[in-house]
This record gives structure tokens, sequence and C-alpha cells, in this order.
């Protein structure tokens, strides 16, 4: 038994194994069911009580052999192969063990949320069918004005005072309602848009609000705060420009730009060749807002912006096309693992 495993050994180690048709003769001749290395160990069973156990250790180190010597001659030929001729069982699952990861918005809304809660900000949340007081009337918008029409929205037909909310700042009107001064709040989210989906534009999208009320709050505080942000989010060369503006809610409003982080400045069509990108809304909260919800706008004073998480999140990565975000195209999603 000893002579014949040690020639079978020398066989097998001897075997030349270069191509696959002498990988798979192999395989027939020793690793396979047939083959003699099973053919050995049905032998086994004559060999005398004594001699077992020695003899049982030098044909499992044989089937090892066989088997190693197959797998690795198996998987070099499988290297050397152009992909598309690797003998596949198409039946197989995908590669198994691949790690999902974050969407790229989450990270950024997780990124903003950090940022904030850093200088103090809590947070809060508001239901996305929301009741036109909340989404318009509380942030004075009144009925039939101009400024709804900007932000036209998906209606409910059961009950026309029921809408998609078509910015965070609704939340704003709810914390307010409940909530006393000191209030300092941040409420991302999704909102709703009745706009045909292009490369820069979807009817639905995400927001961040900030909201800000206390006694002797400025425009110098609401400054402080956002570039503070920017700088925070993007680089600490990131330049902030406010750009006047009208929101009905807000008096004086601004437009938020940031210098832009795909071209910094040089001019490309992402910033239409300003350098600038706008990023949001803010201005000081409207003191007909504060009255609306029971705050006193003789005491209390505050500031608001709302900025959009596709923007911040396509000027971050460089991510050109808004569609990108909701395709759950995982090559694009892929790219993000190791952020999130
Ligand atoms: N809600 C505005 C929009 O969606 C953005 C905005 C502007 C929010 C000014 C604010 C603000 O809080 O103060 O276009």
């Amino acid at each position: 038994m000893k002579e014949s495993i040690q020639a079978l050994r020398q066989e097998i180690e001897a075997a030349t194994l270069t191509d696959l048709a002498s990988v798979e003769q192999f395989r027939l001749s020793y690793v396979a069911k047939q083959g003699k290395v099973n053919a050995l160990f049905a032998d086994f069973k004559q060999v005398p009580a004594e001699d077992r156990k020695a003899i049982g250790a030098l044909l499992n180190e044989l089937k090892d052999l066989a088997t190693d010597r197959w797998k690795v001659a198996q998987t070099a030929l499988e290297d050397q192969l152009p992909a598309g001729d690797v003998p596949q069982d198409l039946s197989l699952p995908d590669i198994i063990g691949r790690v999902g990861s974050q969407h790229p918005l989450t990270i950024v809304r997780q990124e903003i949320i950090r940022i904030f809660s850093n200088i103090g900000f809590n947070l809060s949340e508001g239901p996305e069918i929301e009741d036109d007081w909340h989404n318009f009337g509380a942030l004075n918008f009144p009925d039939n004005h101009p400024a709804r029409e900007m932000q036209d929205t998906f209606f409910v037909a059961r009950n026309p005072d029921m809408l998609l909310r078509t910015h965070t700042s609704s939340v704003q009107a709810r914390v307010m309602q409940n909530q006393k001064p000191p209030i300092r709040t941040l409420s991302p989210g999704r909102v709703y848009r009745n706009e045909a989906i292009s490369a820069r534009a979807h009817c639905l999208f995400h927001q961040v609000e900030g909201l800000y009320i206390n006694e002797g709050v400025s425009f110098a505080d609401l400054k402080d705060t956002l570039y503070y942000f920017v700088r925070e989010l993007f680089t600490p060369e990131t330049k902030i420009r406010f750009r006047p503006s009208f929101f009905p809610f807000t008096e004086p409003s601004a437009e938020i730009d940031i210098s832009c982080q795909i071209c910094h400045g040089e001019g490309c069509n992402i910033c239409k060749h300003t350098g600038w990108v706008e990023i949001g809304g803010s201005g000081m909260v409207d003191p007909n807002v504060l009255s609306s919800v029971g705050i006193d706008p003789e005491v209390y004073t505050g500031y608001a912006f709302g900025m959009g998480i596709e923007r911040m999140a396509m000027l971050k990565y460089g991510v050109r096309d808004l569609r990108l975000f909701t395709e759950n195209d995982t090559r694009f999603l892929r790219q993000f693992a190791a952020l999130g």
C-alpha cells in the first residue's frame, strides 16, 4: 500500500498542467470520485489495524496534494484567459459579499447635521403631505400671491387643502407653533415641485432648513453661521456671497451663493461662467411670520435659511446630472462606498 501511495504521489507531482485539456485530464485521473486516489481509499479496508493510522495520514496527504495542484492550475488558467472565455456557471449568483454603501445624499445630509449640531442646532421634522397653511399661509404667502406660482406642487384631489410640501420651510411654522424661543433647529427632508425632470430639476428633491429665533438675533449672525457652514462642508477656501432676493417669509432676504467648487472661479458650465453657484435662500424671519405663530416680533428676531441637498452634493462630488441620484445605478452609487 505504501508503495502504491508513493508511486501515485510521484505521478501527481510530475504531471504537467499547462492547458485546459491537461488540467481536466488531471482532475479525472486524481481528483474525481472515480480517480486513482479514491481507488486507493477503497483498498484502505484491507490495511491491517496497526498500520491504519500511518497509511490513513499518507492517503489524506495524497488527496490534498492532488486537490491543491488541480486548484492552483485551474486558477492560473482562468487568470490567463480573457474574461469572456473563463468557463462560467451562469446560474451562480452575483459576486457574494459585495458590501452596500450609503447613498451620496445620505452622506451629505449626515455631514450637514453634524456641522450644525456642533453649534447647537437640534433636529426637527414635519410631514411631507402638508396643509396649505403650514406650507404657504403661515409663511406670509397670501392666497393667489404670485410667489406661490414659483412653487407649484402636487395637490391631493380629495382635499385641495393638502399638498406635497414644496420646501422644508413648512417645518419652521410647526416648530414655532409648538416651542418657545430660543429656538435653534435644523430640518432636513424631502420636498416636491411640479417640474419636468431634467439634469437640473426634479419633481422630488431634498432640502435642509435652518431656523434660529431669540432676542437680538441679527443678519450678522446669519452670515457668520453660513460662513462657518460652507467652509466646513466644502473647503476652508470656499467663498460665500449674499445676493438680495425676495421670499415672503423673510425680510430682508438673500440668495446664498458659493464659489464654484468645480472650476474654482475659472468659469464652467455648472456655474454658467460666473464662478458662483446658488445653494439656497436665507433671510431674517418676517415679523408677520412670527405673529402668525404666536411669537412677539417686538421681543424676538430670527434668521432662517433653506438649502438644496442635491445641489450641495453635486458641487461636493462633481456630479453633473441630478437624475443620477434617483436612477439606482450601482456603478454610480458604488463610488461613494469609501465615504459613508
Ligand atoms: N423655502 C425657500 C425655497 O424653497 C428657500 C428659503 C429661502 C428658505 C429663504 C428659508 C429662507 O428659510 O429664509 O425656495
